[in-house]
């Protein structure tokens, strides 16, 4: 399967909003094996969204099942995205693939409820909270055009540079 380029930060395209999935067919079943096998070629990304390839439709992956301390649902393809509620806030560090060179704080709902379709177009709904809450909110904002610089209160003490994504 190939390895798709991703977009990086500032290139305009990232800016674009995507538009919702309506056929349910083989060829979304290819282009999200394309989006995992691209997700997984790089320094391990808890998510990747459709349009940081240039696909500008409204597809998401996010697994942080990797990560010991969060809750999870484990591996999630999520197709037209919608979180239908938030509670609470909290700030977290966040890094992008189309970010490279930085992370960031962001402030995020702490906990949210999540309404989306499967790659068959069944539905899924799910409660969510901390990282993987806030993995969500993240790869849901590039469907919107938006990157967590955006996100960011303060370029001066909310960037970090970083030596080498890991
Ligand atoms: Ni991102």
């Amino acid at each position: 399967m190939p390895v798709l380029q991703i977009l990086t930060y500032p290139d305009d395209r990232l800016r674009q909003v995507s538009t919702p999935v309506l056929e349910f067919d083989d060829a979304l079943e290819r282009r999200i094996d394309d989006l995992e096998d691209t997700r997984l070629s790089g320094p391990g990304a808890v998510g990747i969204a459709a349009p940081q390839l240039g696909w500008f439709e409204r597809v998401i992956i996010v697994d942080v099942a990797g990560r010991k301390k969060s809750s999870s649902h484990g591996h999630l393809v999520l197709v037209n995205p919608e979180i239908t509620e938030w509670d609470g806030f909290t700030m977290g560090r966040e890094g992008c693939l189309s970010v490279p060179d930085y992370t960031g704080n962001v402030v995020r709902a702490e906990r949210i409820h999540l309404q989306a379709l499967d790659p068959q177009g069944q539905p899924l709904g799910f409660d969510m909270e901390g990282f993987e809450a806030r993995a969500v909110q993240h790869e849901l904002d590039h469907l919107d055009g938006l990157l967590f610089l955006d996100r960011l209160v303060s370029r001066r003490q909310d960037l970090f540079a970083r030596k080498s994504y890991k």
